[in-house]
């Protein structure tokens, strides 16, 4: 049981980039590379869990005896959060979820006429945000925050608006933290407090983060 704390529980995990379709050929996507959520996953099975990985595109080997769920655009992600949420023990929200797409997308190749091309956008779902008004009384929800200033201000007001039991904060002017690398460089912010980690290997944070949400699980 100590070696196995997450034994018999639900566990949901979303990592990767989202790509939203311009036309046939292009699309709006992020750096992101699925390691984070990756290792979350790998980490959520050693632990015992029974995990489900939902991923956009990424190059990644399968998460051993994890549920592999594909998917592209933000609203396929939501749908799949949607179709696995509800029992779910925890659920941490670390893929880079494009907050724009196309309003509509051009059914050929857009061709290169014009000097500017301008594209309407639409806002996505937030689906962090939903999941904090949707997951039962005893789910933790982790989610992430990726900020390139005022790292802490701006991590705080998501951790409060969107309603998680703990956020996961990364500066991407920060070296050795955030998208591609193997590394990341961490601010843990909960209810009680915010807790700055040093430099670690994404395997290695996944265990802190997993300590941290199996203790939260304990106080629910
Ligand atoms: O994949 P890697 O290369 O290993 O990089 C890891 C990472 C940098 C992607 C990861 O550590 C990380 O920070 N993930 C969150 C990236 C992000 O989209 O952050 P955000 O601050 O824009 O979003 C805040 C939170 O809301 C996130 O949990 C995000 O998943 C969620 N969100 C965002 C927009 C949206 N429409 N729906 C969401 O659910």
């Amino acid at each position: 049981q100590r070696e196995k704390p997450l034994q018999g529980k639900k566990v949901v995990i979303t990592g990767g980039p989202t790509q939203e379709a311009i036309d046939p050929v292009r699309y709006i996507t992020n750096h992101s590379s699925g390691k984070m959520g990756h290792a979350l996953a790998v980490a959520a099975k050693r632990l015992g869990a029974s995990v489900t990985y939902i991923h956009g595109p990424i190059n990644l080997p399968a998460v051993y005896g994890a549920d592999d769920v594909a998917i592209t655009s933000a609203q396929e992600l939501f749908t799949a959060v949607k179709d696995t949420y509800a029992d779910a023990d925890f659920i941490i929200m670390a893929a880079a979820v494009g907050d724009y797409r196309c309003s509509s997308i051009a059914a050929e190749k857009i061709k290169k006429n014009d000097a500017v091309l301008t594209l309407e956008l639409t806002k996505n779902p937030d689906i962090l945000a939903w999941l904090g008004e949707h997951v039962s009384a005893k789910c933790v929800l982790c989610g992430f925050a990726m900020e390139t200033q005022d790292l802490l201000a701006h991590a705080t007001d998501k951790f409060k608006k969107k309603h998680c039991d703990l956020l996961v904060a990364n500066s991407l002017k920060t070296s050795g933290a955030g998208f591609q690398c193997d590394t990341n460089i961490v601010t843990i912010i909960s209810e009680t407090q915010s807790e700055e980690l040093p430099i670690m290997d994404k395997s290695a944070l996944a265990y802190e983060i997993w300590e941290r949400l199996i203790a939260l699980h304990h106080k629910k």
